[in-house]
């Protein structure tokens, strides 16, 4: 069975496809928003120490349970412990896979929408009519966003049926250095705004009044959400890695790559708002509402709002590509499904959900649990609770269940591994990970 699995071609594949899971809409959109309600510098400063303390190391849960087992996350579970119970931190990651993918997909079709209103002139018009405000909130309740919505996840879905060397592989090397270049001729741009020293201030210094148990709670989400992580997406692409891929060394670069984009769309982001006079704290709209606006100021803006919502739409594409897989090799492997087959049903289940999440901003506003809307509420189960929640118990099971020959021979590879490195990890997996989540989890409830 083994053999049979396909596998990533080279090692520039395997990084190419990891970063682009975890470099997507949550690094470019949702980072420097959260940055920038949370005051800037602190909570930088405390999502990367979750990137590196806990993320790092659960990656390396994911990636051992992934190659040691070269199975979906389900049968990862199963094949490394007979309990049922373990299996169903598998059905959480397939079942927060798929409402990531529905409402994420939403987001990544406004992207389409702004793309195309920037190459037709449209959305700079806008800006010049100072209409962004109305504009967005109407389409964003309009019929248009489940058109772009649905567009978008038949892209994925196009993608996806090549399988995995030819579709995801090949596109993955592609768009990912395309959009490191985008992302640095933005920067180059960015530091030679007016204000790009208050920008760069408000970002890198740290204001520790600002830290308490909500900028924790949305550090420590921002940090799963942007590394892909708890849900099984690297452990199902770490199932395609070969016997030579260095885990470690793979783990270490997803997280700086992913940390270095969200840094680069902060450098981005900040200089421009302070120069225009935004407001940092401006939330979810920041970059749909704000941006075009600053776009339409900047010498030669229409030309910089395509780029940047074509980056955005990259980013976006490469993410939902990996989420969908979690699912693809559920139904694969566990009920037998064809690759085509499995792929027609995870777009029919997320374009369904999808268009519910598209209409959450109109015509189903009104519908609410617990005070959230329909999108809100996906958003708030998956990035909140079940990835920091599925964290925990991946690096539980992989710290304190799986044998110490596996985590050993996984992370050596073909290789060797020194003994402290392998002592430090399984120290952070069986105590340092689960506590530090837990503790998270207990400032949100206010007991601590
Ligand atoms: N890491 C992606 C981002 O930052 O946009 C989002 C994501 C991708 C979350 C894949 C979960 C996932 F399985």
């Amino acid at each position: 069975m083994t053999d049979q699995r396909a596998q990533f071609g080279t090692r520039l594949g395997v990084i190419a496809t990891t970063v682009g899971s975890a470099v997507g809409l949550g690094n470019i959109w949702r980072f420097p928003y959260e940055a920038g309600a949370h005051g800037g510098g602190a909570f930088l400063l405390i999502y990367i120490g979750f990137i590196f303390l806990i993320g790092v190391p659960v990656i390396c849960a994911e990636f051992i349970m992934g190659r040691g087992t070269r199975r979906n996350i389900f049968g990862a579970f199963r094949a490394l412990h007979s309990s049922r119970y373990w299996a169903w931190t598998g059905y959480m990651g397939i079942l927060a896979s798929i409402l990531i993918l529905s409402f994420y997909s939403v987001v990544a079709g406004w992207t389409m929408e702004y793309l195309a209103e920037a190459l037709t002139g449209t959305l700079d018009a806008a800006s010049a009519g100072g209409e962004l405000h109305d504009a967005f909130d109407n389409f964003a309740a309009g019929p248009r966003s489940v058109m772009w919505t649905l567009i978008f996840l038949a892209i994925n879905a196009v993608i996806l049926f090549r399988g995995v060397r030819g579709g995801i592989e090949r596109a993955s090397n592609v768009l990912m250095p395309v959009l490191f270049i985008i992302l640095i001729i933005f920067c180059i741009n960015s530091l030679t705004m007016p204000e790009a020293a208050e920008g760069l201030r408000f970002l890198f210094r740290p204001d520790f009044t600002k830290v308490d148990s909500s900028m924790l709670i949305g550090a420590l989400g921002q940090a799963f959400f942007s590394l892909s992580l708890g849900l099984g997406t690297l452990m199902t692409y770490s199932s395609y890695f070969s016997d030579s891929t260095p885990l470690v060394k793979s783990a270490v670069t997803t997280a700086s790559l992913d940390t270095l984009v969200a840094i680069l769309a902060g450098i981005i982001i900040f200089p421009a708002v302070f120069t225009y006079g935004c407001e940092p704290a401006a939330g979810p709209k920041l970059v749909f509402e704000v941006l075009p606006s600053i776009f339409h100021q900047m010498p030669g803006g229409p030309i910089w709002a395509i780029l940047f919502f074509f980056l955005l739409f990259l980013a976006s594409l490469t993410s939902t590509i990996s989420m969908s897989e979690i699912c693809i090799a559920f139904f694969c492997e566990q009920l037998g499904m064809s690759r085509r087959r499995a792929t027609l049903l995870n777009t029919v289940i997320a374009m369904s959900l999808g268009t519910l999440c598209a209409l959450s901003f109109g015509a189903f506003s009104g519908f609410t649990v617990c005070g959230l809307t329909i999108f809100n509420l996906f958003d708030y189960l998956s990035s909140n609770i079940m990835l920091p929640l599925g964290g925990m118990l991946i690096s539980i099971f992989a710290g304190w269940i799986v044998d110490r020959r596996i985590l050993r021979s996984q992370l050596a590879g073909t290789g060797r591994i020194s003994t402290p490195l392998l002592r430090t990890i399984t120290f952070c997996l069986r105590y340092v990970a689960p506590a530090a989540i837990l503790l998270v989890f207990l400032s949100g409830l206010d007991i601590i």
